[in-house]
């Protein structure tokens, strides 16, 4: 199967208005347009607009951090995914670790997410991975089944063409301590073998699974050289835009 690869810089909660212009602006730079990696950045919301500007006519796209799961209404501080496609988002990120853990987002409003975002045209990464009490038990496959079982139910074919998974242990986010390629291979291969048993061989081939977790421009190619990891989800490393170019280089 021919998966092209992904790599997307989430920025978090980071970035004052002139960095994030800055550094959509020299990671446009950077990747060329006829890149075989695919690129995206995830700015705050209130910076998607300008950093949408900043990318603009390159082969970036934009993508956001998170969504609301209705379309409408009376949502107070809550973001649709038509006011994303308005900003001139491609993409967004649903249920990272982030939110699941510190803001309580359950594996139902997950999917609920994705159904919405999906309905109304946007591309999702869906992230997903064990935390370290979870992997100490050996529990890390349990875990990822219920999350893809959970998150993906309902999706149409076409749905799922606009689905990207992201692994990312817990225990590996923002904390230096990388998944070893085994371990990224190994979590991949089972993801996709659940795929493939919920959804049938084309759907589970197709769809790019990304490892996110301290991934810097030295550990990438290790990571790449997996036949089931497709590119990365990278955070801190997305904050600078020679260590994020680096990183889209290691993947092409
Ligand atoms: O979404 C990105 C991940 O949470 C990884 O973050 O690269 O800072 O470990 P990190």
């Amino acid at each position: 199967p021919t998966r092209k690869r992904f790599v997307a810089g989430n920025w978090k909660m980071n970035t004052t208005l002139a960095e994030a212009k800055a550094l959509g602006a020299a990671v446009a730079k950077g990747v060329p347009s006829d890149s075989p990696v695919a690129v995206a950045v995830c700015p705050p919301f209130p910076w998607l607009l300008p950093v949408g500007e900043a990318i603009k006519g390159s082969a970036v796209a934009l993508g956001a951090q998170d969504v609301h799961s209705e379309k409408k209404g009376a949502f107070t501080g809550e973001v649709s995914p038509a006011m994303l496609i308005e900003c001139g988002c491609k993409y967004v990120i649903i249920g990272h670790s982030e939110r699941r853990h510190i803001l309580g987002e359950s594996d139902s409003a997950i999917n609920q997410k994705l159904h919405t975002a999906l309905d109304e045209g946007l591309h999702v990464i869906l992230c997903m991975g064990e935390t370290l009490a979870e992997r100490d038990r050996s529990l890390q496959e349990r875990v990822f089944q219920r999350q893809v079982y959970a998150a993906c139910a309902g999706l149409t074919d076409e749905q799922f063409g606009r689905l990207i998974i992201a692994y990312e242990p817990v225990w590996a986010i923002g904390t230096g301590k990388v998944a070893t390629p085994e371990q990224a291979q190994e979590a991949h291969a089972f993801v996709r073998g659940k795929l493939r048993q919920l959804y049938g061989e084309k759907i589970a081939d197709a769809l790019p699974i990304i490892y996110g977790g301290s991934v810097t421009p030295d550990n990438t190619a290790g990571l790449m050289n997996q036949p089931d990891v497709d590119g990365a989800l990278v955070g801190g490393a997305s904050l600078k835009a020679d260590s994020f170019l680096a990183i889209v280089k290691a993947a092409s």
